[in-house]
């Protein structure tokens, strides 16, 4: 089966990027991208490229190549629906807020209504595609309504996980370590379904690259590697609280495993926690599976990753206000950075959320600098905390959009994300305008301690606590 026209309901941070690259590998398929969010849509068809909805290193050159040649953005859901052959699910699946499984189950009203959507205006046979990450068996879910549209209209379900990185979405879509594929290879139908998504992707990666799967395998597998990752960042974070009561440094214990060829060197990066989409959610997800199963041990196995991660963030707090004399009452803090990570904009779950929601309560003022993150966006995560009123948030909260002037008259830095333009600033200068002594603290291994130590800076590391 040949895929004419592709259709991706949700325009976010994963149906966005990952729907220009395609569109950029496959000009003979025409691909829509819609979403409920009429701003959003319409950021993506800015003209100005500088006001795309997402930032993303590389994105704004392929949208520009791609957009309006095969590649639309677009409003009209059921239009995209109906035209296409192959819709590719990539609505946002938050952790549920209410009701049962609240603040582990994944809230899946969104991908519901997709699935209702679809039911309803479909006239012709199609491929469903699952993008978004879901608990296993959401498959099944999305598939029985499907199946009882009643309108003799036919769906296969495919479970395509992504395994992108924010910051690095465009590489990791250009050259990916695996494409993952789900599907029913039982019955003809979901033969061809199969095929025809391993298809559009041969047209950029290598066949040994794309695995297939059954559905459910699949989907644990998207859960499973977010869970590893995340337990390596909990892990090194935790040797890093014992590095700082005992004088070995974190660097050079991650160093020193890194190189060991079973342990491998990537996400040993000791950090104020992580941050983003999905970890937190996938392992409380991945625990939510497990208890309702009646696996408690596993249950309580997972858990402690997101244990360890809340665990340092407010250790970081901590730090800050018992360096500050125990007290940073009316005292001017700086947060450079306040994304979940480098290059992106995105900043669902980062530890700044939280590290200011703490020096908030001790009464700090802070002043906010990130180059990418909207003040919007800023003022949104900390007054979903609900902890105090929005007009309180912001008369405690200022965000600048200079970093010299972020940090005029401040007691302390706290570098929250770990932007490469930071290390280029002209800290000798920074510090001339602080209060002193000034402070600056780091849990990203970002700064060169020595560097900072001759301007005068105490500097304080998180992962090394010196
Ligand atoms: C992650 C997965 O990597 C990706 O495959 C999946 O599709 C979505 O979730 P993402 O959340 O975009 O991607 O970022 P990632 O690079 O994995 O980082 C997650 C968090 O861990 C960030 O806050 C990052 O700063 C933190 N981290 C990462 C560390 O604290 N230390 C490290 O060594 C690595
Ligand atoms: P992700 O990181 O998974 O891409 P985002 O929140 O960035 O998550 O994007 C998900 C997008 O899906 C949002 O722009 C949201 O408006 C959109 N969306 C959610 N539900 C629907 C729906 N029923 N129909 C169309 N778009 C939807």
């Amino acid at each position: 089966m040949n895929i004419k026209r592709i259709c991706c309901i949700g325009a976010g941070y994963v149906g966005g990027p990952t729907m220009t690259v395609i569109a950029q590998k496959c000009p003979h398929i025409k691909l829509t991208v819609v979403d409920i969010n009429e701003s959003r849509i319409a950021a993506w068809n800015s003209k100005d490229l500088n006001k795309l909805p997402i930032f993303e290193p590389g994105l704004d050159k392929i949208v520009e190549e791609v957009r309006g040649r095969n590649l639309f953005f677009s409003t009209d859901i059921d239009e995209a629906i109906n035209e296409a052959d192959m819709i590719f699910i990539s609505v946002n699946t938050p952790t549920k807020n209410y009701g049962k499984g609240k603040g582990m189950a994944s809230d899946l009203k969104y991908i519901e209504l997709c699935a209702r959507q679809i039911a309803k205006v479909s006239r012709q046979n199609k491929i469903v595609v699952e993008k978004s990450t879901l608990p296993v068996r959401t498959a099944s879910a999305i598939k029985s309504i499907l199946d009882n549209t009643g309108n003799g209209v036919h769906f296969q379900i495919l479970s395509n996980p992504e395994f992108l990185a924010e910051g690095t979405a465009i590489q990791d879509l250009l050259k990916p370590d695996r494409v993952l594929i789900g599907g029913d290879a039982s019955t003809k139908e979901g033969e061809v379904a199969i095929q025809a998504l391993i298809d559009v992707y041969l047209n950029w990666v290598p066949k040994e690259q794309i695995l297939t799967t059954n559905v459910w395998s699949s989907e644990l597998s998207k859960l499973t590697a977010n869970a590893f990752l995340a337990q390596r960042v909990s892990s090194i974070n935790a040797m890093s609280e014992i590095c700082e009561k005992t004088g070995a440094d974190i660097r050079e214990v991650s160093k020193a495993i890194g190189m060991d060829s079973r342990i491998g060197s990537k996400f040993l990066n000791a950090s104020v926690g992580f941050g983003g989409s999905c970890f937190q959610k996938d392992i409380l997800n991945l625990v939510y599976i497990a208890k309702s199963y009646g696996l408690n041990e596993v249950a309580d196995y997972w858990e402690q990753v997101v244990i360890m991660n809340e665990h340092q963030k407010k250790r970081f707090s901590d730090n800050i206000v018992s360096t500050l004399y125990n007290t940073v009452s009316g005292k001017k803090i700086t947060f450079l950075g306040w994304a979940f990570k480098k290059n992106t904009n995105d900043t669902r779950e980062s530890a700044a959320i939280r590290v200011a929601d703490d020096l908030l309560n001790e009464r700090a003022e802070i002043s906010v600098y990130d180059p990418k993150v909207t003040e919007e966006r800023i003022y949104e995560d900390l007054n979903y905390l609900g902890t105090r009123s929005s007009i309180e948030n912001k008369r405690l909260l200022t965000i600048n959009k200079d970093p010299y002037r972020a940090c005029k008259n401040s007691h302390a830095i706290a570098i929250l994300t770990e932007w490469d333009e930071f290390k280029n600033y002209d800290w000798k200068n920074i510090y001339k305008n602080m209060e002193k002594p000034a402070f600056v603290f780091d849990g990203r291994g970002l700064l060169n301690k020595e560097e900072l130590e001759i301007i005068g800076f105490i500097y304080y590391n998180i992962g090394t606590g010196n």
